[in-house]
């Protein structure tokens, strides 16, 4: 069956369960979106790992991406966002966005005092890219990253509101505190699920950006441009959102229930994906 090029799904990708956060907004803002999502689960975390390797894995979760006919692709990881997304989208001839720009164009919007604070992996911070972004739509504007490493597997913890993610986030945000800033972005897939801690942390005064809403509204005014938005609504898809893991699709499955506005039933594992290659195959 030949399906149309605006009823096909958009790909999205992430080093495993943190870019759910941004399925969710997709899901609730766009809601004719189908998705096949892929989650690296068998070699997250990708927040300490070199550009050339995120490089390597980015480009054959793409391969299989594109191997799924998805008409988009949505690189739902900042650090893969930062340290590949770039060199990539040369490589491609469907549309492909990031997190990290919609996030700092926002945190552009909302800023009075030009004081800015960025949090991520070690990874997305020392790319600098959410600094570049800023800085070319405000060069006024004062970038202050820190890298919040531990917050990762506190969220896989689910230790969402423990003493000991409250006392990891004091030690990593007094700093940027004292810093006078006004607008903290949450530059990691998983920071948005500490939204409380942080808020408690930083004060009411500070605003909190959230990537993954503004990657969702930037991917909605993208496919309207070029023409492939679906506007048949998903009513009859039986099954409009796919996921696929590179390990542990159980555990993934249960995460990703206690955070999608849907109940999904299966993820599928996929043994080699390492051979997806640059040809756009299996070698
Ligand atoms: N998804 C990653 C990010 O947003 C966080 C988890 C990891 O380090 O792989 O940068």
């Amino acid at each position: 069956m030949i399906i149309a090029e605006n009823e096909k799904p958009i790909g999205m990708f992430d080093s495993g369960v943190g870019g759910l956060t941004v399925a969710r907004e997709v899901m609730r803002n766009i809601p004719n979106e189908r998705i096949v999502y892929f989650g690296d689960t068998a070699r997250v975390p990708y927040g300490g790992k070199s550009k050339d390797t995120i490089l390597r894995y980015s480009r054959q979760i793409v391969r299989f991406l594109q191997q799924q006919d998805v008409k988009a692709i949505v690189v739902a990881c900042n650090t893969a966002s930062a340290f590949a997304l770039e060199e990539i989208r040369t490589e491609i001839d469907i549309p492909m966005i990031g997190v990290v720009k919609p996030g700092a164009k926002i945190a552009c919007e909302v800023t009075k005092n030009n004081r800015i604070g960025v949090i991520g992996t070690k990874g997305t911070i020392s790319s600098g890219l959410y600094t570049e972004f800023i800085r070319d739509i405000n060069p006024c504007a004062q970038v202050i990253g820190k890298a919040c490493p531990l917050f990762v597997p506190l969220v896989e913890e689910n230790m969402l509101k423990d003493p000991v993610t409250v006392e990891m986030a004091t030690r990593y945000l007094s700093g940027l505190k004292e810093q006078d800033i006004d607008t903290l972005i949450l530059g990691c897939t998983h920071y948005p699920l500490l939204r409380s801690v942080i808020r408690e942390v930083v004060g009411e005064t500070v605003t909190l950006v959230n990537p993954a809403y503004e990657t969702a509204r930037s991917l909605k005014c993208l496919l309207e441009e070029r023409g492939l938005a679906n506007t048949k609504a998903l009513g009859d898809d039986s099954n409009p959102y796919q996921f696929y893991v590179s390990d542990a699709a159980d555990s993934f499955r249960e995460f990703a229930n206690t955070i999608l506005p849907v109940d999904i039933r299966n993820a599928t594992k996929i043994n080699n994906i390492e051979e997806y290659q640059e040809t756009g195959g299996t070698v």
